[in-house]
């Protein structure tokens, strides 16, 4: 999974030594696009080594890659944006506006989720919680003269369904999803952060006002935003201060607005308190139960062909510990496994086209079996107890 700290500093170094072989020959996005890289590095080494010497100077290195790449877009700028009816003074403001939003935009999400709640599977404390929260006071505001949470935190190991749960609440209102990574906002916004986590708000706040729509503004990976304070790679403990009080801004004047702050994380441990404070509502999202394997199951081999004696029970038990999007994948391993077994068959022809009559076998548990001895569950035993511990703490439901 991870790399070594070595590795990854080689990998820095080697995208950086690109951009400054691109920056010379004049190559100026692959230049930006080799610093961003070298910059996104040394920030995940940063943040997973966060005690080690070498730090200030991976700190000085991103602070200069990144004030190249601001320098490389304000000289040359972006072509096609300038306006050659504009004056030089209209020209280079208009660049500005447009680069800076370009940038943000980037980073930035915005849709109308098209996942709906049946889709998710399991979870039901975690629905119900949600439609407690934020389904109700959007369709009877008036229910709730003491106001409603606005922060909801979703924890819990990676693949279980934080994300697509975010989604499908906000189809199941109507509202819009701004979908913002919070890792990658550290490194691509690194030094205007804070400045850009105030714009994230003011333009979620814009589409409520405006529209009239509730909004859900899901902050991934929220951990890498809030977490360690001795570790400040371009203004993390400013920006953090800048996200606390946008959340009380919409608890406290913005109290009759639609719009909720979701943060997912896998390290609900590395969040301090006046952050999880804010999160009024902490929702643990955990490994899918036998039911839910069940249904995953039932759900992911529904296209494919299956021998009658394979049963989702069987399955269920077999892949105890797995996640859902483990499943997901166990299911499509499968396919591919029948699949491969058809081409390499003897009696394999080249198809002409448009015919489909050679079809793999049926799928049948002796295939789930082989390849369960090949991948192990993406989430550990320890895991699992240290979120058990850490839902046990501070989950607020
Ligand atoms: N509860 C679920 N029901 C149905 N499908 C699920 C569920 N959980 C996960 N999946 C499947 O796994 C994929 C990944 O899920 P999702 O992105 O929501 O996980 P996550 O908890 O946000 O993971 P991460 O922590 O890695 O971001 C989904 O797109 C979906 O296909
Ligand atoms: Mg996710």
């Amino acid at each position: 999974m991870s790399l070594a700290p070595q590795e990854l500093e080689k990998s820095a170094s080697k995208y950086a030594s690109d951009a400054i072989k691109c920056d010379s020959q004049g190559a100026r996005g692959m230049a930006i696009t080799n610093y961003q890289k070298a910059i996104d590095i040394l920030v995940r080494i940063m943040r997973l080594y966060p005690s080690s010497k070498l730090n200030p100077i991976y700190k000085e290195r991103t602070l200069s890659y990144h004030n190249r790449i601001k320098a490389l877009q304000q000289t040359h700028g972006v072509e096609p944006a300038i306006d050659p009816k504009a004056s030089p003074e209209e020209q280079k403001t208009n660049l500005k506006k447009q680069q800076g939003e370009n940038d943000f935009e980037d980073l930035i999400l915005k849709e109308k989720p098209n996942v709906s709640w049946v889709e998710v599977v399991g979870l039901d404390d975690a629905k119900n919680a949600l439609r407690e929260s934020i389904v109700y006071p959007t369709k009877r505001a008036d229910l709730f003269p003491l106001g409603w949470p606005k922060g909801i935190l979703l924890y819990g190991p990676p693949g279980c369904g934080k994300t697509i749960l975010a989604a499908a609440t906000a189809s199941e209102i109507d509202g819009y999803f701004i979908n913002v990574d919070a890792a990658s906002m550290m490194s691509k916004w690194l030094g205007e952060a804070e400045k850009n986590v105030a714009k994230l708000f003011a333009m979620a706040r814009t589409y409520t006002e405006k529209e009239g729509k509730p909004v859900i503004l899901f902050i991934d990976e929220v951990d890498s935003l809030l977490g360690t304070r001795n570790n400040e790679v371009g203004g993390e403990i400013r920006t953090k201060n800048q996200f606390l009080s946008e959340m009380d801004g919409i608890e406290g004047k913005g109290k009759n607005l639609k719009l909720y702050v979701f943060g997912a994380t896998n390290k609900p441990w590395s969040l301090d308190w006046p952050f999880l404070r804010r999160f009024q509502k902490r929702i643990y999202v955990s490994l899918p139960t036998q039911l839910a394997r069940e249904k995953l199951f039932d759900l992911y081999t529904t296209p494919l062909k299956k021998d009658i004696r394979l049963k989702s029970t069987e399955l269920a038990k077999l892949f105890d510990g797995y996640s859902a999007s483990d499943i997901r994948d166990i299911c499509q391993a499968a396919q591919l496994k029948k699949v491969h077994e058809l081409f390499n068959s003897d009696n394999y022809k080249e198809p002409v086209e448009g015919d489909q009559s050679l079809q793999p076998t049926n799928l049948t548990m002796v295939d789930f079996r082989a390849i369960m001895t090949r991948r192990k569950p993406s989430v550990s035993a320890e895991m699992i107890h240290a979120y058990h511990k850490w839902n046990e703490e501070f989950k607020a439901l």
